[in-house]
């Protein structure tokens, strides 16, 4: 099995990695099916000229970084260099494989150059970022290794926390599970002036942070899928690891002011769905999701995060007497399991071994009080968002039906990923507004993922499987989105506007073992 990630010095390494990739010659892998797409791809793309306000250059690369304790692990990892631009516009991540945080301007005119130094091609989508298909990180625009490819874009998103992925697919499935796991992901934050005024808590009391899950092998090097019926499994329902990774690190305690945070959480998982809680019990508050600020503040008891989506929190430590430790935590559910955790997957064992018992995630030790006056939570925290992705009086609904292919995996309206093949009901007008409605007709959880935009969620009707109703609570559908879960047996209606860019791009789903199985494909925005 080409994706079982050996022990020591073998599949993630340059030179051991040949034997495994030879199997997929790079131009079979990536060339994105069509005939018209083995053209080569310009070297640059994106806005016309300069001047830029931002200019770095994104190395791709192998590379080791200590993750357990003990041995070092061999991963692929983001790093990048600051040409021009702000000094606050990167934050490295030197001792962990996640890439580094860019942090960008709404307005910024950015150009980023992508310089791949692995053994296989690859591409950077920007998710949830609303910039031309040129420059989107799509498939059809692979970047061979030793090859650099420079993208330019305005940055025109509101405020919030993205992300950034490589997004390769061929004809013989994706990598993008692959190469996301081996260590290719790094967050992203847009700031804008208005998020500015409101002054949340910001500098040591913001922390981004990334959620992924491993296995690994008992040398500390990273395994992904394995042979046989394990594997064949793992395609199904996604890839799930033992060991919960916060940026990077297994859990950690850190030193917390009993004052207020916010917590910008990404799940860069493959496949799992995290059930975020305090372990006190207090309310979850929820200030943001995938595309920034909520009108207004929400509280649940637990919140609900599914592959690539995020979601970003407020908790407030003031009352809380010095000595005080109080975990995020991830709560057990089911809800990622074929069958529900049935019988099916009683059977094959599932893998989802973490799931019995509330898993800390992040253990804040209060330590005492801050010298600043603590800020209250304002009660209003946006007012553009009436003015979006409204769906207004559309009366015409585009179905889309998730279902599965036998021992093929998933399928959209019964179609798998065919490059760059757009069938009629997946051509959409310039400017218009559409709901369309994602009906989940499988046993398992879909977060289904639209590029180019954000989202509203319209409604959500028929979350009658078991699975929905462990994480029902938690799914916070106000605000704005990219990536929406879809439960089994759930019609979700959704309503965006299709605005600036013509041209072809993806929707799919976003457990990365779905997608890269071929649940996935493109839309055209058209004149
Ligand atoms: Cu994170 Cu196609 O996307
Ligand atoms: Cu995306
Ligand atoms: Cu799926």
């Amino acid at each position: 099995m080409r994706d079982f990630i050996q022990p020591r010095r073998n599949f993630l390494k340059s030179a051991g990695s040949v034997a495994t990739f030879a199997l997929l010659p790079s131009a079979v892998l990536l060339s994105g099916c069509q005939e018209d797409t083995t053209k080569t791809t310009p070297e640059e793309s994106g806005l016309d000229d300069g001047p830029f306000d931002v200019e770095l250059t994104l190395f791709a690369r192998p590379d080791v970084a200590a993750i357990l304790s003990g041995s070092a692990s061999e991963v692929w990892r983001y790093t990048a260099k600051l040409i021009k631009g702000p000094a606050d516009t990167l934050t490295h991540s030197d001792d962990s494989y996640i890439g580094p945080l860019i942090r960008l301007r709404r307005g910024q005119r950015v150009r980023v150059h992508i310089e791949n130094h692995l053994t296989e091609a690859t591409t950077v989508h920007w998710h949830g970022l609303h910039v031309p298909p040129e420059v989107d990180g799509q498939p059809r625009f692979p970047i061979q290794p030793d090859a650099t490819r420079t993208v330019s874009f305005l940055v025109d998103d509101r405020a919030g926390l993205y992300w950034y992925h490589p997004h390769p697919h061929g004809d013989d499935g994706g990598r993008v599970g692959f190469q996301s796991y081996a260590g290719l992901a790094g967050p992203l934050i847009i700031e804008d002036n208005h998020e500015r005024e409101l002054d949340l808590p910001k500098d040591n009391q913001e922390l981004v942070i990334v959620l992924q899950d491993r296995n690994f092998t008992g040398e500390n090097e990273l395994k992904y899928l394995s042979d046989g019926m394990g594997s064949m499994m793992t395609r199904m329902q996604g890839f799930k690891g033992d060991h919960l990774l916060v940026n990077g690190k297994p859990a950690e305690v850190k030193t917390a002011l009993a004052t207020t945070y916010r917590l910008r959480i990404l799940n860069g998982s493959n496949a799992r769905i995290y059930k975020l809680a305090w372990s006190d019990g207090r309310p979850v508050t929820v200030i943001g999701t995938d595309g920034g600020l909520l009108e207004s503040p929400e509280e649940h008891a637990y919140v609900a995060l599914a592959p690539a989506q995020r979601i970003d929190l407020w908790v407030s430590f003031e009352g809380d007497p010095e000595g005080t430790e109080i975990q995020l935590i991830n709560e057990p559910h089911r809800a990622g399991d074929m069958m529900d955790g049935g019988m099916m997957g009683n059977l094959m064992g599932g893998s989802d071994n973490t799931s019995d018992k509330p898993t800390p995630l992040l253990t804040m030790a209060v330590s005492g009080a801050t010298e600043r006056a603590v800020p209250p939570l304002p009660g209003r925290l946006s007012s553009d968002l009436d003015r979006l992705s409204q769906p207004g009086n559309t009366a015409n609904i585009r179905q889309f039906r998730l279902s599965m292919k036998m021992m093929r995996g998933f399928a959209i309206n019964d179609r798998q990923f065919e490059g760059v093949t757009v069938a009629d009901d997946e051509v959409v007008s310039l400017g218009a507004t559409e709901v369309w409605e994602f009906f989940n007709d499988t046993t398992m959880p879909h977060p289904m993922h639209v590029h180019g935009l954000q989202f509203r969620v319209v409604s959500r009707k028929n979350a009658d499987a078991r699975s929905a109703r462990q994480l029902m609570a938690g799914i916070v559908d106000s605000g704005l989105h990219d990536t929406v879960l879809v439960l089994p047996g759930e019609r979700v209606r959704i309503a965006m506007t299709f605005k600036d860019f013509e041209g072809l791009y993806l929707y799919h789903c976003h457990n990365m073992e779905h997608e890269d199985n071929g649940m996935m494909r493109y839309y055209e925005v058209r004149k």
